[in-house]
C-alpha cells in the first residue's frame, strides 16, 4: 500500500487514532477527554474536554520555541507602495496589546466581533486578538455593501466592530466608515463599539459615541495573555452565500480547526515551518481565514498579506515579483487570477524579468480549474500545478493531490484524491451510491474530519436541513461530479443556486430577491452564465408587470445599481434580458437548471412536468441576443 492509501485508510477506519496523532502537533493546556464525541449525530464534536488557545498556538509558542525573530507576516501592498515585515515577536506584542485594548472596551470570551478590513496586517492582528480572548470573530469581505454588512450585524450581534478607515481597490480609494455607519443605521442590533484603524490616505471621522481610535486604545492598553478555551468553543463565524438572501454563518471550533490546518500545511501543501507561504486571496473569504492567517501561522511559516491584484497593480507580472522578492515556496490562488494574467500576458513576457528559483508548487482552488488554464500555468511556470476542491463549510481541502504525502499524476479537470479524513461518495437523488464515472451528487460520509463546520451560527435547524437531511448519514456538498475508475474525483459544479464569480461565492437567489422588489418587475430568475475570465457571471431574466411602458434600458440600469448597492460591486451583476415569460413546471417552480444549461450550450432534457415547452425556444433566443452560449 502506498503512503497515501495507508494514511487515507487509517483516517477512515480509525479516525480517532489518526486525528489524536495529528493533535500532538498542537499545544493543549488541558488534554481532551474524548477525541470524537459521536453521541449526538449529525453534531460531531472533536477533542471534547480539551483546552487550548488558537492564538497562543499561532503566535506565542513560536516565540517561545525560538522563532521570535523570524518574519511572521509580510504586508506587500502595491496599492500603497509599501512593504512591511512583522516578526513573530512583534506580532505577539501587537496581538497581546490589541487583545488588551479589546478587553478594556468590554470584549470578553464568548462575545462576537465583526471585522471589516482590507488586506492589512491589522486584520490578522484583530482576528488573533479575538482568538486570544476567546471572543468569536466574524470577518466580512470589503466588497460587500452596507446592506449585506447590516444583515451580518443583525445575525452575529457583535459587541464591537473593528474596521479600517478605508482601502484602495485597484485605482479607487474607498472610505469604509460611512459605509459601516450606514450598515449600523440599517441594522436593528447596534454594536456598542466601533474601533477604527486609521490609514494615512483616508481619515475616518469618529463622530459617534461608539467610535474608538485603534491607535489610542492600544496606547493605553495592557497586554492580554491567551485565555484557554474549550476545543469545541467557537473560534469564528464566517458568513457564506446560500440559496437565499440570508447567508449561512459557518461556525468553526478551536481545537479541530487548529489540528486540521496544521496537518494540512505539511501533508497537502508540503511546506515546513520557516517557509514562505502565500495565499493570494482576501481575509474576508475562507481561503484567507485558513491560509493567509491561521494555517501558515499555526505551522510557523511566513505568510504574505498582499494588498493588490494579479493584474493592474501595476501589471500582469505582479505575482512573479512577489514570489521573487519574498522567496515564496507555495502560492495558493483562484484560477480566475491566472486567467486574468493569461489574458493580459499570454506569452508570459513579464515572467522573464524574474527568477523564481525556490517556487515549488502552485495551488489553485475556489472554482473549477479548466484544463486550458491548468496547461497554460504548468507550461509557463514548469512546476506542479495542483487543483484542490473545498468549500467555506469544510474550511480546508476535501479533495487534493496531497503533495506532502504522495504526488499523484494529474488528470486535468480533477482535483485528484479524497484527502485523508474525507470519505467522499457520489450518489443519485435517492441516495444510492453510483458506479465509477457516473455523475451525481457528491456527498461525504459522516463524521466529517476536524476543522469542518461544527454548525451554522444560531441556526442548528438550517445546518441539518441544508447539509444533513437529503442524504442521511452524509454531508451534502451541493456540488455535482463523479469518481473515475482510478479514484480521481471530478467536480463539475454546483447543483443549487450558488455561483462562483471570480472565485467569489454568491447567491443568485439573493440577487433575485433584490430584483423582484423593482416596481416594474413581475418575476425574475438569475442564472450563472460562463465568463472567460471570471468563470461565471450572473445574468438576469425578467418579466415586466403588465402595463409597464418605461424605457427597457433605463430599467436594466436601475437593476444593476440596485444589486450593486445592496450586495456590493463583487456581485458583478450587469446583464439582464427582458423575456415574455419564464419556463416553469406545472406546479410553478422556475426551471433555473434548464436555463443554465441553455446559457451554457449544454444538452438538456426539459422535465416532463414543464408547463409549456415552447417557452424554452423563446428563452434560447433571448439568451442568444445576450451572446449565450459564448
Ligand atoms: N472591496 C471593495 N470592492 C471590491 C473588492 C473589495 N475588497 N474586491 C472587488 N471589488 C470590486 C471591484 O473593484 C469591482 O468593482 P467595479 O465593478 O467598480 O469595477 C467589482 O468589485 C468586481 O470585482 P472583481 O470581480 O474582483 O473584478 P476585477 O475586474 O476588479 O478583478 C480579477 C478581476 C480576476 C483580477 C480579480 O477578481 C481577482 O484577482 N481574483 C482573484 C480571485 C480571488 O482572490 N478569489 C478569492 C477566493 S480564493
Ligand atoms: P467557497 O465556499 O467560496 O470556497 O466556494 C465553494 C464552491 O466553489 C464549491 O462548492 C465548488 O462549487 C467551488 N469550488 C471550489 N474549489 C473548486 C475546485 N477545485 N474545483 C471545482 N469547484 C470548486
Amino acid at each position: 500500500m502506498g503512503a497515501y492509501q495507508e494514511q487515507f485508510r487509517q483516517s477512515i477506519d480509525h479516525p480517532e487514532l489518526f486525528w489524536a496523532e495529528a493533535a500532538r502537533a498542537i499545544d493543549w493546556s488541558r488534554p481532551w477527554d474524548e477525541v470524537l464525541d459521536r453521541s449526538n449525530p449529525p453534531f460531531y464534536r472533536w477533542f471534547k474536554g480539551g483546552e487550548l488557545n488558537t492564538c497562543y498556538n499561532a503566535v506565542d509558542r513560536h516565540v517561545e520555541n525560538g522563532r521570535g525573530d523570524q518574519v511572521a507576516i509580510i504586508h506587500d501592498s502595491p496599492v500603497t507602495g509599501t512593504i512591511k515585515k512583522i516578526t513573530y515577536r512583534e506580532l505577539q506584542e501587537q496581538v497581546a496589546l490589541f487583545a488588551g485594548a479589546l478587553r478594556a472596551q468590554g470584549i470578553q470570551k464568548g462575545d462576537t466581533v465583526i471585522i471589516y478590513m482590507p488586506m492589512i496586517p491589522e486584520a490578522a492582528v484583530a482576528m488573533l486578538a479575538c482568538a486570544r480572548l476567546g471572543a468569536v470573530h466574524s470577518v466580512v469581505f470589503g466588497g460587500f455593501a452596507a446592506h449585506e454588512l447590516a444583515i451580518r450585524i443583525d445575525h452575529a450581534r457583535p459587541r464591537a466592530m473593528v474596521i479600517a478607515s478605508g482601502a484602495i481597490e485597484g485605482k479607487k480609494t474607498l472610505a469604509y466608515k460611512p459605509m459601516v455607519d450606514s450598515a449600523i443605521d440599517q441594522s436593528e442590533y447596534k454594536p456598542e463599539k466601533c474601533i477604527v484603524f486609521q490609514r494615512d490616505f483616508v481619515t475616518a471621522e469618529l463622530n459617534h459615541e461608539r467610535d474608538k481610535n485603534w491607535a489610542e486604545i492600544v496606547r493605553d492598553a495592557a497586554p492580554a495573555e491567551p485565555v484557554p478555551v474549550q476545543a469545541t468553543d467557537p473560534l469564528y463565524i464566517l458568513y457564506t452565500s446560500g440559496t437565499t438572501g440570508m447567508p449561512k454563518g459557518v461556525m468553526r471550533d478551536n481545537g479541530g480547526h487548529a489540528v486540521a490546518l496544521k496537518w494540512s500545511m505539511q501533508h497537502i501543501y508540503n511546506v515546513k515551518p520557516g517557509d514562505v507561504y502565500w495565499a493570494a486571496s482576501d481575509v474576508g473569504w475562507v481561503v484567507g481565514h485558513s491560509y493567509i492567517v491561521y494555517g501558515p501561522l499555526l505551522h510557523g511559516c511566513t505568510t504574505i498579506i498582499y494588498e493588490g491584484k494579479p493584474i493592474g497593480t501595476p501589471d500582469a507580472g505582479a505575482f512573479w515579483r512577489v514570489i521573487n522578492e519574498h522567496k515564496v515556496k507555495a502560492l495558493f490562488t483562484a484560477p480566475t487570477a491566472f486567467r486574468a494574467i493569461k489574458k493580459e500576458d499570454p506569452n508570459g513576457e513579464f515572467l522573464k524579468k524574474y527568477d523564481l528559483t525556490g517556487f515549488q508548487t502552485l495551488f489553485l482552488a475556489g472554482e473549477r480549474l479548466d484544463p486550458d488554464t491548468y496547461h497554460w500555468a504548468g507550461r509557463l511556470l514548469n512546476i506542479p500545478v495542483i487543483d484542490h476542491w473545498w468549500q467555506t463549510e469544510t474550511g480546508w481541502a476535501i479533495v487534493a493531490n496531497p503533495m506532502g504525502i504522495e504526488q499523484f499524476p494529474v488528470k486535468p479537470g480533477s482535483p485528484t484524491m479524497p484527502v485523508p479524513g474525507y470519505d467522499v461518495r457520489v450518489v443519485d437523488h435517492g441516495g444510492k451510491e453510483l458506479a465509477a464515472n457516473q455523475e451525481g451528487n457528491i456527498v461525504i460520509r459522516l463524521p466529517l474530519p476536524p476543522g469542518t463546520l461544527a454548525t451554522l451560527w444560531r441556526n442548528e435547524e438550517r445546518f441539518v436541513k441544508s447539509y444533513m437531511n437529503n442524504f442521511p448519514g452524509y454531508y451534502e456538498t451541493s456540488d455535482g461530479g463523479y469518481i473515475d475508475e482510478d479514484g480521481y474525483v471530478f467536480v463539475m459544479g454546483r447543483m443549487d443556486d450558488v455561483i462562483n464569480v471570480a472565485g467569489h461565492r454568491l447567491s443568485t437567489g439573493a440577487m433575485e430577491e433584490i430584483i423582484a422588489t423593482h416596481p416594474a418587475v413581475a418575476e425574475c430568475a438569475v442564472i450563472g452564465a460562463s465568463d472567460e475570465v471570471k468563470g461565471q457571471k450572473p445574468v438576469g431574466l425578467i418579466v415586466f408587470k403588465a402595463g409597464v411602458n418605461r424605457d427597457e434600458e433605463e430599467i436594466k440600469k436601475e437593476l444593476v445599481q440596485m444589486v450593486r448597492d445592496q450586495i456590493g460591486p463583487i456581485a458583478c451583476y450587469r446583464e439582464t434580458a427582458v423575456v415574455k415569460r419564464l419556463p416553469k413546471t406545472r406546479s410553478g417552480k422556475i426551471l433555473r437548471g434548464t436555463m443554465r444549461a441553455i446559457a451554457a450550450g449544454k444538452e438538456y432534457r426539459a422535465p416532463s412536468t414543464i408547463d409549456d415547452p415552447a417557452i424554452l425556444q423563446e428563452i434560447t433566443e433571448d439568451l442568444k441576443k445576450l451572446g449565450y452560449p459564448t
